[in-house]
């Protein structure tokens, strides 16, 4: 069966569409396209049908990833069209739980922090947001979510 992984930031310019970008590409490295679908979303509606923050897509170009999704809105409809749903911080958290459908309509995704994962960067407790920062906010964001990927994507591996 195929794992539905849907990262989360606030905006889906900066953080969650470079967590997408990444975990595609572990995916691919990987040889694992066919196991994984794998999309992003912002809490906020503001840059909704824009390419993500240009920004992001020069640090994440440097690394090799290219960034070229489109900006969507995260809805509630999303807790059951995929299985786990990755937040880069507690304010994602609370912001994914409070929509949250009543009620139990079948299987619902799982709601995971980003940082659970991380192992070089142990310390850190969430993917900060680097919009409002300059250029090593967006390459420790890169970091942080290279890291984070690779744990998670390790820890899905392992229970197939
Ligand atoms: P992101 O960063 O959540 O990593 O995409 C942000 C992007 C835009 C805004 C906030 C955070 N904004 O307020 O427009």
């Amino acid at each position: 069966m195929k794992k539905r992984l849907l990262f989360i930031c606030l905006g889906n310019i900066c953080r969650s569409p470079a967590a997408e970008g990444i975990m595609r590409k572990k995916v691919e490295d990987r040889w694992l396209n066919d196991n994984f679908e794998i999309d992003s979303a912002g809490i906020g509606a503001w840059h909704a049908g824009e390419l993500p923050d240009r920004r992001m897509r020069h640090h994440a170009a440097l690394r090799g990833y290219e960034l070229s999704m489109r900006v969507r809105q995260f809805q509630s409809e999303d807790f059951l069209r995929f299985d786990y749903i990755v937040v880069m911080d507690e304010e994602n958290y609370c912001d994914v739980e409070a929509r949250r459908p009543k009620g139990s309509p079948g299987s619902m995704a799982q709601v995971l922090r980003m940082k659970d994962f991380f192992r070089k960067y142990q310390d850190a407790t969430s993917v900060p947001d680097p919009y409002y920062g300059g250029d090593a906010d967006f390459e420790l964001a890169l970091d942080l979510i290279e890291d984070g990927c690779e744990g998670l994507l390790d820890r899905l591996v392992e229970n197939e």
